[in-house]
């Protein structure tokens, strides 16, 4: 594998969760969310991989799992998560880039990456990683932000954004930070191998006045129908997919779990508080009880 990866973003010493979420006025934002995840989710499940768990936000919402994996670049998130779900066996937390997961093909019956594919220079190489670590069948929520929506077309039609909302190619409004054309995404899904099942627009009403002078219940039910016109258009800012790992790759055998992340050496070797991989002599420690596949000690 290459030694060149694209750049991540950096949401160490982060308080998104408190700021963005919490002390942000997102109510409407997090609960029409919740209802996209509940119509998309399988209700039961095996494993459950989170890519970019951050906080943990959405975690408990993946109820119908008997395990969850929550995996996320920022080792100050992942500690956050821990605080607010706890240490049981039901979770992992691993701290490790979505462009290099360390974990064996086929692994996981279904794997989630809500507000996380917004921070890829390259989603094309997150999307096939995520297509490797899951079984052939497995569901795969995918929520994007999407470039071509009302406001956005809007300020381009009245000239106050240079940028089209109609064209494929990627907006970065902020350094890794991109708002995504949904047939780009759509194409970049098919390349992974997945076959794209369900799409529902959210947060149609994602502005301060409505948020403001609607009361919460209300907008979020009117979401909720609109959310439904999703495999149709999709003009909302934010789209989640669902989508089903196609063809007939290898499915993981029963005891196997962790990779390399740099050879994809399997199964690594338990040492105290670290794993090592006899395949390429590197050791991945494991700090504060997270698995740490970032950068070898
Ligand atoms: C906007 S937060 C979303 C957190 C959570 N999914 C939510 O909706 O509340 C994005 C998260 O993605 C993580 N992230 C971004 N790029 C990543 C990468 N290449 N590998 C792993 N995590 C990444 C960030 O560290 C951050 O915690």
């Amino acid at each position: 594998m290459s030694q060149s990866r694209p750049p991540v973003i950096n949401y160490e010493g982060s308080d998104y969760q408190q700021s963005f979420w919490e002390q942000g006025n997102r109510l409407y934002e997090d609960q029409v969310e919740a209802v996209a995840l509940r119509r998309l989710l399988p209700t039961a499940g095996r494993l459950l991989l989170e890519i970019g768990a951050g906080a943990g936000r959405n975690t408990p919402r993946y109820a119908g799992f008997e395990r969850v994996v929550l995996l996320d670049y920022s080792l100050t998130q992942l500690l956050q998560a821990a605080q607010r779900l706890g240490r049981t066996s039901r979770y992992t937390y691993v701290a490790a880039d979505a462009y290099r997961l360390p974990f064996v093909d086929g692994l996981f019956d279904a794997a989630t990456m809500i507000r996380t594919l917004h921070h890829m220079a390259d989603p094309l190489l997150s999307l096939r990683q995520t297509r490797r670590v899951l079984q052939p069948g497995g569901t795969f929520i995918l929520e994007y932000a999407n470039k071509q929506n009302v406001k956005a077309i809007l300020r381009y039609l009245l000239r106050r954004q240079s940028w089209s909302p109609f064209s494929p190619e990627a907006v970065e409004f902020a350094e890794l930070n991109f708002d995504f054309h949904p047939r780009a995404v759509r194409d970049w899904l098919a390349q992974a191998g997945f076959g794209l099942e369900r799409s529902l627009t959210v947060s149609h009403f994602r502005v301060g006045l409505l948020k403001r002078i609607v009361p919460l219940r209300l907008l979020v039910g009117m979401d909720a129908l609109a959310q439904l016109t999703g495999d149709w258009w999709q003009l909302s800012p934010s789209v989640f997919t669902r989508s089903r790992a196609a063809g007939e790759t290898p499915q993981a055998a029963a005891e196997a779990f962790f990779c390399c992340p740099m050879c994809r050496h399997a199964p690594l070797t338990e040492q105290p508080e670290a794993l090592a991989c006899s395949g390429c002599g590197r050791v991945w420690a494991m700090r504060e009880g997270i698995y740490d596949f970032r950068n070898p000690i």
